[in-house]
Order: structure tokens, then C-alpha cells, then sequence
């Protein structure tokens, strides 16, 4: 049986452990230049509705440096646009290519390729979740601290897809989270429940920032405005301006705390300029290791080691 990645409460403990020690392995190898190509003759279609630098790059990349091959895919170049289903594209899609990636505004859009599809599908980014970025978060935070095992991570701003999947992680892993977003743009409610019931260590769910970073080793955040929201810009840009992750508010953090930030940031907004070129930042290697993580999700997951 194939087995997707769509969201991280989909995921055991065991197999995102595994995911960051060949991760660990596969970037080891790239810097000592070792030749590794499992994926030789496998092929990754990329669906993406809504922009991307790194998950597109990063997954085109990383196929192509364990020997496979990638097709980026715009929906509006495909029979999709003009009404062909998307159980129907999934059944083709796995006659052709041995995985695909999906960024899409739908939750259930993915869902449903998934559901049709005979391959594993695995979700770049939906309005709902953003799986494979937390995945990358929490590998470039064992690197940094050496575990995350204990570690306090706040996370600060828009209670959106990243905030979600934080939420799904830490229902798997025995980190502590606490998330502060402005009333009214909370993470989706049903997630924070069921994320809660099932996690090891505390989640909490809060408005005030200053609250959230108090003894944490990470900071991290979002744009206030994803992608699809921008007509909300103004409106948004008024109600998290107290959400800024800034010098005072870094300073309420743990001494040796780290700040991440998926990217793309907004500068002056979610995130100062000084924090984001500043001693605490790690947003670059955050960002580099997108590469090495994806890797092991590939090779792992469409070179057969993954089964349901
Ligand atoms: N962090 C992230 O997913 O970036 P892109 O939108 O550039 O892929
Ligand atoms: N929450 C952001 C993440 C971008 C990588 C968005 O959905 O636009």
C-alpha cells in the first residue's frame, strides 16, 4: 500500500524520527560530494496552484540530485483547468510518474488526488497545512540544539497552515508549543483538540506574545497575510501589528534563543530586519535544509522504505 503525506498527524513518531536521521545522512553526503542516486529512473510531478520558491525549487532539486526526474505541473496548463476531474488526473498521473507533490488552496483538493491516486501524493502546502515545512523546522532545530526532546517553541502571528501543522507535530513529538495569535485568527480548532488529546507535552493556545516566547528556545513565525488573503492586507497588517517579532520581543525569550521564519518574510512587518540578519536568526539554514529534508521524504517515500 502507498502511503501519503498530507498531514503530519498521518505520521508516526518513528517515521519522522527516521526522516531527520536521513536527512542528517543525506546532507552529510552531499557536503563530502558522495554520489547517491536511489532515485534513478523515478519520476515526481509538482501540481502547484499558488506560487513557490523553496518548495518548488527544493523538490525539483533534490529529485534531481538522487538521480530522478521532476515535471512542475501549472494547473492551468492542464485538462484541469478546463474541467477534467481531479480523481481522473490522479488515476493518469499514476500511470506516468512515481509521486507527486501538490500545493494547493484545498485541504480536501489534495485529500482527494491522494484518495484516487495509486502513488504516494505528498502535500506542499494547502490553506490548511504546510506538513513538509514543519518537518524542516524540527530537523534544523535537532541540528541547532542537538534535540527536541524539552524544547519550548513559541510560535507567534497568524494561526494559518504552518501554525496547524506545528500543532499536528507537537501531537507526535514531545516538544512544547505554545502559539499566540489575535483573537479570531486562532489555529483551526479542531486540530489544536485533537492535537492536544494525542501530545505528549503541552500545547497552549494564546493571544498574548509576550506570554508565549516567556523561556523559549525557539521563536517563530509566518506572514499575516498567506497566500489567498491578500485582499485582506490592510485590515490584517492593523490587527497583528503587536504580533512583530522584534528586539523587545525576542528579549523576553531564553538568552540562546533561535528564531525561524519559513519564508518568504515580510520585513518590518511579522519580522524586524535587525532579528532576521541578527545573532539569533538560523531563517538561511532553515530555509537550505528544505533541500536535505525533502530529500529524505523522496527517497524514503518513493524509493519503497515507507509502508502503510
Ligand atoms: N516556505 C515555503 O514554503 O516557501 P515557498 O512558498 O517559497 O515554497
Ligand atoms: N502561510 C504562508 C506560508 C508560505 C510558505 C502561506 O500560506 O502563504
Amino acid at each position: 500500500m502507498k502511503k501519503d503525506i498530507l498531514r503530519l498527524s498521518s505520521l508516526t513518531k518513528g517515521e519522522m524520527d527516521r526522516i531527520f536521521e536521513e536527512a542528517s545522512e543525506l546532507k552529510r553526503r552531499q557536503r563530502e560530494n558522495v554520489v547517491w542516486k536511489p532515485l534513478s529512473g523515478k519520476t515526481l510531478a509538482l501540481i502547484f496552484e499558488k506560487p513557490s520558491t523553496r518548495t518548488r525549487v527544493s523538490f525539483e532539486v533534490a529529485m534531481y540530485q538522487l538521480g530522478g526526474h521532476s515535471l512542475f505541473l501549472s494547473p492551468k496548463d492542464m485538462q484541469l483547468d478546463r474541467g477534467e476531474s481531479i480523481a481522473d488526473t490522479a488515476r493518469v498521473l499514476s500511470r506516468y510518474v512515481d509521486g507527486i507533490v501538490i500545493r494547493a488552496f484545498s485541504q480536501k483538493l489534495a485529500e482527494e488526488l491522494a484518495e484516487f491516486a495509486s502513488i504516494p501524493v505528498i502535500n506542499g502546502l494547502t490553506d490548511l497545512l504546510h506538513p513538509c515545512q514543519i518537518l524542516n523546522d524540527i530537523f534544523t532545530i535537532i541540528e541547532k540544539k542537538g534535540r527536541y526532546r524539552g524544547i519550548k517553541i513559541a510560535y507567534v502571528g497568524d494561526g494559518n497552515n504552518v501554525a496547524n501543522s506545528w500543532a499536528e507535530a507537537a501531537s507526535r513529538l514531545d516538544f512544547h508549543l505554545s502559539l499566540a495569535c489575535p483573537p479570531g485568527y486562532l489555529p483551526d480548532e479542531d486540530i489544536i483538540r485533537a492535537s492536544k488529546r494525542e501530545s505528549p507535552c503541552p500545547i497552549e493556545v494564546m493571544v498574548d506574545p509576550f506570554q508565549a516566547v516567556k523561556s523559549a528556545d525557539i521563536i517563530t513565525t509566518d506572514s499575516w497575510v498567506s497566500m489567498g488573503k491578500e485582499d485582506e492586507y490592510e485590515k490584517r497588517m492593523m490587527i497583528f501589528e503587536g504580533y512583530q517579532v522584534n528586539e523587545r520581543l525576542v528579549a523576553e525569550a531564553k538568552n540562546d534563543v533561535l528564531v525561524m521564519h519559513c519564508l518568504p518574510a515580510h520585513r518590518g512587518k511579522e519580522i524586524t530586519d535587525q532579528i532576521i540578519d541578527g545573532r539569533h536568526s538560523i531563517v538561511f539554514d532553515q530555509a537550505e535544509n528544505r533541500l536535505h529534508v525533502q530529500k529524505a521524504i523522496l527517497e524514503m517515500w518513493l524509493g519503497g522504505k515507507v509502508h502503510s
